[in-house]
């Protein structure tokens, strides 16, 4: 397989960070910055995991010239065929309808799983990357997140303020850690190892797009933090090779 370096794209996709595609900080800041790090071989076959309105998916197709598996939970597939009939990559990514706890594919058959600000919603939990990701990866594919987090684990001041911004849902509030914490999660055991981690730089803009897309999500989580909130959250990626 032949890697390659991926150029930073993210303004050409400026067309789509509007309410109408975006679903939280801008995805496709996150994606872009992680593939410059750890770019995917040309060619391959990704899942999107939690693949949303399938911005990510159309940009893998595009920038990495990969085949994308645009799998997601709450859009459907139907949905998102449209859009990619619209956008011109039909024959590059196909939509799927499933959960991430009990995906419909066939093991060892992605080069990469690819989940931006999504994982955190089902994979924050000991055992879901071994037990429900992991088999679709080859040998020395990867997993490839970005998700929100914190830059260090909680006070109690600020987990008052956060679980306020949850709207008092404590479920919620469990899927937010450091990178620390996400790197504890990922360790000790023999079948996979690190291989990337970092706090990606892109947080100001990828939220700043959010907050300017006019959604009404968005309009909330400024004002959030307008307060303060941002002083302590942070991005976290993360690149995960199979090693057998
Ligand atoms: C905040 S949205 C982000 C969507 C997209 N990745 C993006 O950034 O534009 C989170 C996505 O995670 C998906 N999701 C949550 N739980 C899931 C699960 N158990 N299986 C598959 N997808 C899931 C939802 O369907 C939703 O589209």
């Amino acid at each position: 397989m032949n890697t390659k370096t991926h150029a930073n794209s993210c303004e050409k996709y400026r067309e789509l960070f509007t309410k109408e595609y975006l679903m939280g900080p801008n995805s496709i800041r996150l994606l872009d910055e992680l593939l410059t790090k750890y770019p995917l071989p040309e060619g391959g076959r990704v899942m999107d995991l939690g693949c949303g309105k399938g911005i990510t998916s159309l940009f893998l197709a595009k920038e990495a010239k990969v085949i994308v598996f645009a799998t997601d939970l709450w859009i459907s597939a139907t949905e998102n065929a449209k859009r990619f009939e619209q956008w011109g990559v039909a024959d590059r990514i196909i939509p799927i309808h499933a959960d991430a706890n009990s995906l419909p594919y066939a093991q060892e058959y992605f080069d990469a799983v690819v989940s931006i600000d999504a994982y955190h919603y089902f994979g924050a939990k000991k055992g879901v990357f071994e037990d429900k990701i992991l088999p679709y990866i080859k040998k020395d594919g990867v997993l490839v997140i970005a998700v929100p987090g914190l830059k260090e684990e909680l006070t109690e001041k600020q987990e008052e303020e956060l679980l306020d911004w949850f709207e008092g849902n404590r479920d919620d509030l469990d899927t937010f850690h450091s990178l620390g914490w996400w790197l504890e999660l990922f360790q000790g055991n023999d079948d996979y190892e690190v291989v990337t981690a970092c706090n990606p730089d892109c947080f100001s803009e990828a939220w700043q797009d959010w907050f300017n897309s006019g959604h009404k999500y968005g309009i909330k989580d400024q004002k959030y933090f307008d307060r303060g909130l941002g002083e302590y959250l942070s991005f976290i990626g993360l690149v995960i090779r199979r090693k057998r």
